[in-house]
């Protein structure tokens, strides 16, 4: 792309404060922007905007809740099919676990991937590391090096890679872990024009999620699946120090049932936990999530008192690989949010907004639920498999989690 060429593109998108960045930028950074410019979908860009004027609603959609199966109340013998059913397939070799880790631990007060947080555990073993444990143990029990995949992001990659490298990869085979990066879009302020970071290159930010499945294609990942002939993927968070990433009773039971897709769930704790929650979309599977769930939905509870929406999604999904490569080839709606993001002004000048001032967009991985034909959902306890890391002090927090984690190796 040249210097007319550049012009042109902003010039039709109608973002020619790109172009003043760019006028006032050294060389290494005009290089740096012209290639932002080469790769952004400016059309994308601006419909994305155009969704910020909508409210979203789902008066129109059939919202019911989901049916689970509930892992304590299996028979022996329901138990012991769906045990060999799925620990076939792994000690085969075709099982692999997939991690999230494309955050920062910001809101726990940590500079650095969300992996490398400290819990506070006696052993002051990182997250990674804990992660790491679970899956030797499993590679042991099982006799296969389970593959890891690890998500990171444009933000982290470097310092995650550097990490495993310092420590040696906790001592996991270092050919078993692979790491690929999440995609990323641009920012908009609230009139629709891209912002300037303080470099003074575009302002980027990770697109959620929901984007694991094009970048797992884009990077490769699910190629390497298929060489090593891996047909199932569990896809987890990196937050949760409880996370059970080898589960061959979900895997048993999708075989089983013969979906492409499993979930798990706990019960929510309550109505205003932060949690999504599972349901059924128009006769799909879906997640509400818990920034639009409205307060009469929440607290809804049927005739035994529960509630009816009350199947927490952690966030511990699994897929096969083919379903993964049949969501990466289409396109999961955008969720907005309304951020505070300092930019660069047309002027040079730094913004630091006091209220929120940009959108952000991203994409949710349980919005492909309703891609595939079905899911099996899972309830488990949460004391055995959900202790999340969220925040730096009360509910979800270090402190928690550590309890959590602590209590259950203790039984
Ligand atoms: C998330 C779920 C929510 C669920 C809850 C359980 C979403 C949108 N919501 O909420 O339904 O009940 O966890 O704890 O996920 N991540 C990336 N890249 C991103 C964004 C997130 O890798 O672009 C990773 C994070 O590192 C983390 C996980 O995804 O491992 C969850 O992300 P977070 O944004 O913290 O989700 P919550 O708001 O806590």
């Amino acid at each position: 792309m040249n210097i007319d060429e550049l012009e042109e593109k902003l010039k039709s998108a109608d973002q020619m404060q790109i172009l003043s960045a760019y006028n006032r930028a050294d060389d290494d950074t005009k290089k740096e922007l012209m290639n932002q410019v080469e790769r952004i979908d400016f059309s994308q860009v601006a419909d994305l905007y155009e969704t910020t004027k909508h409210e979203v609603n789902f008066n129109n959609d059939v919202i019911e809740a989901i049916p689970y199966i509930d892992k304590d109340k299996l028979s022996e013998e329901e138990y012991s099919k769906y045990l060999k059913l799925g620990e076939d397939e792994i000690k085969a070799g075709r099982y692999s676990v997939v991690t999230m880790a494309g955050g920062q631990g910001t809101r726990l007060g940590h500079t650095g991937p969300k992996g490398t947080f400290d819990i506070g555990l006696d052993s002051h073993k990182s997250i990674f590391e804990i992660l790491i444990d679970s899956l030797k143990a499993d590679s042991e029990k099982y006799g296969v090096t389970i593959q890891w995949y690890i998500m990171t992001s444009k933000e982290n990659n470097a310092d995650t890679v550097a990490f495993f490298e310092k420590n040696n990869y906790f001592g996991y085979d270092k050919n078993a872990i692979m790491f690929f990066e999440q995609g990323k879009l641009p920012m908009v302020d609230e009139a629709g024009k891209i912002l300037i970071n303080e470099k003074g290159i575009i302002k980027e930010a990770s697109d959620g999620h929901g984007g694991i499945f094009e970048s797992m294609k884009k990077n490769g990942v699910t190629d390497d699946m298929n060489k090593k002939g891996i047909k199932w993927a569990f896809v987890g968070p990196v937050d949760n120090v409880l996370v059970k990433m080898v589960d061959p009773i979900l895997l048993g039971i999708m075989i089983d049932q013969n979906v492409p897709a499993g979930g798990k769930s706990t019960v929510k704790a309550n109505p205003a936990e932060k949690v999504g929650v599972f349901c059924k979309r128009n006769g799909k599977p879906g997640v509400v999530e818990y920034t639009e769930i409205s307060k009469e939905m929440a607290e809804r509870v049927d005739e035994n008192g529960e509630l009816v929406f009350g199947e927490s999604h952690i966030n511990c999904n699994m897929f096969s690989v083919k379903a993964i490569e049949e969501v990466a080839n289409k396109k999961l709606p955008y969720h907005i949010a309304h951020k505070k993001a300092s930019y660069i002004d047309e002027n040079g000048n730094l913004v630091v907004p006091e209220k929120p001032n940009a959108y952000k967009f991203e994409s949710f991985i349980f919005d492909a639920f309703d891609m595939l034909d079905d899911m099996a959902i899972l309830r488990v306890k949460r004391e055995e498999e959900f202790a999340p890391v969220k925040n730096a002090e009360g509910t979800d927090s270090p402190e928690t989690a550590r309890k959590l984690y602590e209590d259950y190796f203790k039984k």
